[in-house]
């Protein structure tokens, strides 16, 4: 078999890349280990940044997404009891971000796939990027048969445990890492939000996040040990310890339901550099993972494809490598800065277990600055809504 663009992964990064190659009229082909009703059974991001939004505009997969996604102007800072309102439209100049699920993001990217005959090779077993310096393909097996994949370029949109980053030499590349003292349990329950905004608690129990996927689905999440274990969180446990770590006024109103969803993420910060290695491209998280604070990660997954695909439209249809061989420089500059402020928000919104009293005391008075100085609140929404691609 043969194609232009062979993309490993078929997460929203594959999907996205795949859909804006095949619009601009470039044969690709997705390869994914995993069936795609287990790609869809994932829980995960749920805020778009407006970049994001028009590259799926763009990606043609946005119809559902203007008329389900919820728009949101702002969220909430909760310490001390009270709520501190980021106004992110009012910081920013009218930039707002989007709630809409990642696995509906997924669900169009597929759909939209679908509706285009384009290939996408489900449980392939084995998937390997080969000779990507000189000759690219890719082989795989599939019911005990294995295959080949021959291309111009290979895209690792693979996650953190891909196979495509692993491929790299070990001297080719270079790896930064942060792995946090923590995790976040999460809960998915048809029940109406707590509150028609975001709110991200500090809280001395730990943090935890109000978010939502509809008006009437809410995600909930609470900071909790790396060794603990989703059998150890029965719904009314983590209905109690919610309540605990929010302001009163939210947590008198807080609505439960028994949960369909509950899983236990750890948290990291992982860069890899380059992004590129001759034919092969990584992308999304199989290039860097961020602490879900920030909301980032997808939205970053993103925009490595906008500069990816950038370069591989001008590779095709104006001859040229300059886009191409931007595509590394450019994303991690991107990269680096949503690593930042992940960490960033991370650090101040969760209770590390050696935080002394001093650190604690440094905290408070960081979110008491940051919600008295404009300048400061205005540097976390340019943030929080997507610096420029
Ligand atoms: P993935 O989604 O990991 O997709 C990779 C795909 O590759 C998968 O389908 C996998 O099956 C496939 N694959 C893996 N290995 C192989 C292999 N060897 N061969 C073939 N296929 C393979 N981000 C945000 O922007 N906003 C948020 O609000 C947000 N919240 C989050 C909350 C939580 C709890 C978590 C865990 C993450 C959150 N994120 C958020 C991060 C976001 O989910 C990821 O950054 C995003 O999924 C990255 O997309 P991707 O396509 O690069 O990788
Ligand atoms: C969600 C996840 C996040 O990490 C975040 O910062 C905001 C919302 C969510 O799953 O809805």
């Amino acid at each position: 078999m043969r194609t232009q663009v062979a993309i490993i992964g078929s997460g929203p990064s594959g999907l996205l890349l795949g859909q804006l190659l095949t619009e601009a009229g470039i044969d690709n082909i997705i390869l994914d280990r995993v069936r795609k009703d287990h790609i869809l059974g994932r829980v995960r991001a749920g805020v778009l940044e407006e970049g994001t939004v028009r590259l799926l505009e763009k990606a043609q997969s946005a119809t559902r997404l203007h008329a389900e996604g919820l728009p949101h102007d702002g969220f909430s800072l909760a310490f001390d009891g009270r709520d501190h309102r980021i106004d992110l439209a009012g910081l920013t100049g009218g930039k707002r971000v989007m709630v809409y699920g990642q696995t509906e993001v997924t669900r169009d990217l597929m759909a939209r796939r679908e509706s285009g005959n384009c290939l996408t090779i489900y449980e392939a077993a084995n998937v390997r990027p080969r000779d990507f310096e000189a000759a690219p393909y890719v082989t795989y097996e599939k019911d005990g048969v294995t295959h080949r994949i021959d291309c111009d370029f290979v895209v690792g949109c693979d996650g953190f445990h891909g196979a495509s980053r692993k491929s790299v030499p070990t001297k080719a590349i270079r790896c930064f890492e942060k792995i946090y003292p923590f995790g976040w349990l999460g809960l998915l329950a048809d029940v109406a939000p707590v509150h028609h905004e975001l709110i991200y608690a500090n809280h001395r129990r730990g943090f935890a996040l109000c978010s939502m996927r509809s008006m009437t689905r809410s995600r909930y999440y609470v900071q909790c040990s790396l060794d603990d274990k989703v059998e150890n969180w029965s719904d009314d446990r983590f209905w109690e310890e919610l309540r605990r770590r929010l302001p009163a006024h939210h947590a008198e109103v807080l609505l439960t339901a028994p949960s369909f969803e509950k899983s236990i993420a750890p948290l990291r910060s992982f860069v890899a550099e380059p992004m590129r290695f001759g034919h092969l491209f990584l992308v999304g998280d199989a290039a860097h993972i961020v602490p879900p604070t920030g909301a980032k990660g997808l939205n970053l997954a993103a925009s490595d494809v906008h500069y990816l695909f950038l370069g591989l439209a001008e590779h095709y249809q104006d001859r040229s490598s300059a886009a191409l061989d931007a595509y590394s420089p450019n994303a991690l500059a991107r990269v680096w800065k949503a690593v930042r402020f992940s960490w960033w928000m991370t650090t101040m919104l969760h209770r590390f277990p050696d935080t002394s009293d001093f650190e604690q005391k440094i905290h408070e008075a960081e979110l008491d600055y940051l919600t008295h100085s404009r300048a400061a609140s205005t540097a976390l929404a340019e943030n929080y809504v997507g610096l420029p691609f």
